[in-house]
């Protein structure tokens, strides 16, 4: 069995048109070995099967099983500590500050690309500590991903140490609780979040996100092209507030992308809001 570089080519593209991911050739080692196992596992005869299958069924399980075993979804809570930092104690302090001025006790957030929770979670415990009395507030988080089985694992809710590792010992006592090897997040956390499956090339669903006060979508958009993270971007400016900031990874910037956010620096990280 061989898969041409023609076949593979039209593997990528269909998964780039589904997903918005591109993966370069040299990474073909590791999308082969995705294919090889579905295709053993599904017991086809050939790369081709396999592609018409994709390509041609009008079930979306196959489709999804490949995407879940295709992304690459390293993540952890805390992640990028500074950039949370200045996020917590100057912007998320500004806008609740505006917010109170204007007797708006609304907040909401989404986090794009959440993998298997770690991000809005902690997106939540930074939101307990900063907000005053936070029980008086509405709190929304939506956290979204493309892939299914990282979307079960983030509503259970329990972690082992090394997603933890960056978590302020206080704030493990306080919202988790221990058992054998697991950190198992508590209720009040766990129930801030609202984790549902969105495909951020999908419009239609896109479309249906507004008001958000805050986007976080970092390191999804690495493994975009220039094409499909403008196109991921325009949704953003759209489900934004006017005011409302989004948040890319460390070596990510919106601005090489388009020029309709605004950026600020803040101690060594940058933000971008909607103007
Ligand atoms: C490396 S993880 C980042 C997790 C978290 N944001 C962080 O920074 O720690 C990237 C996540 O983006 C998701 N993703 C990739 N393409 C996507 C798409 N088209 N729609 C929604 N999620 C996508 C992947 O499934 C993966 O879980």
């Amino acid at each position: 069995m061989t898969l041409t570089p023609d076949l593979y080519q039209r593997f990528i593209d269909l998964i780039y048109k589904r997903t918005g991911i591109w993966f370069e050739t040299n990474k073909r080692y590791f999308v082969d070995k995705r294919l090889d196992e579905r295709i053993a596992e599904l017991g086809l005869e050939n790369y081709r099967e396999y592609y018409q299958h994709l390509k041609f069924s009008t079930d979306q399980t196959e489709m999804q099983q490949l995407i879940n075993r295709l992304t690459i979804n390293e993540t952890y809570f805390f992640r990028d500590f500074p950039q949370l930092q200045g996020f917590a104690e100057e912007v998320l302090l500004q806008v609740v500050k505006d917010k109170v001025a204007a007797g708006n006790r609304k907040i909401k957030l989404w986090s794009a690309g959440c993998s298997t929770g770690e991000e809005p979670y902690t997106l939540a415990i930074i939101l307990l500590e900063m907000l005053p009395e936070p029980e008086t507030w509405t709190i929304e988080i939506l956290a979204s991903d493309i892939n299914t089985r990282v979307l079960d694992v983030a509503r259970k809710g329990y972690y082992n140490s090394r997603s933890v590792k960056d978590v302020p010992t206080e704030y493990l006592e306080r919202y988790f609780a221990r058992y054998r090897e697991m950190y198992i997040l508590n209720n009040k956390v766990r129930n801030m979040v609202n984790f549902k499956v969105i495909n951020l090339m999908e419009q239609h669903e896109m479309k249906l996100q507004v008001d958000y006060d805050f986007i976080f979508c970092r390191n999804v958009l690495i493994y975009f092209t220039p094409e499909s993270r403008l196109n991921v971007l325009e949704s953003y400016y759209r489900s934004l507030k006017r005011g409302g900031y989004i948040y890319l990874g460390h070596s990510e910037s919106v601005a090489r992308i388009t020029d309709a956010f605004k950026m600020r620096r803040i101690g060594s990280s940058i933000v971008y809001y909607k103007p």
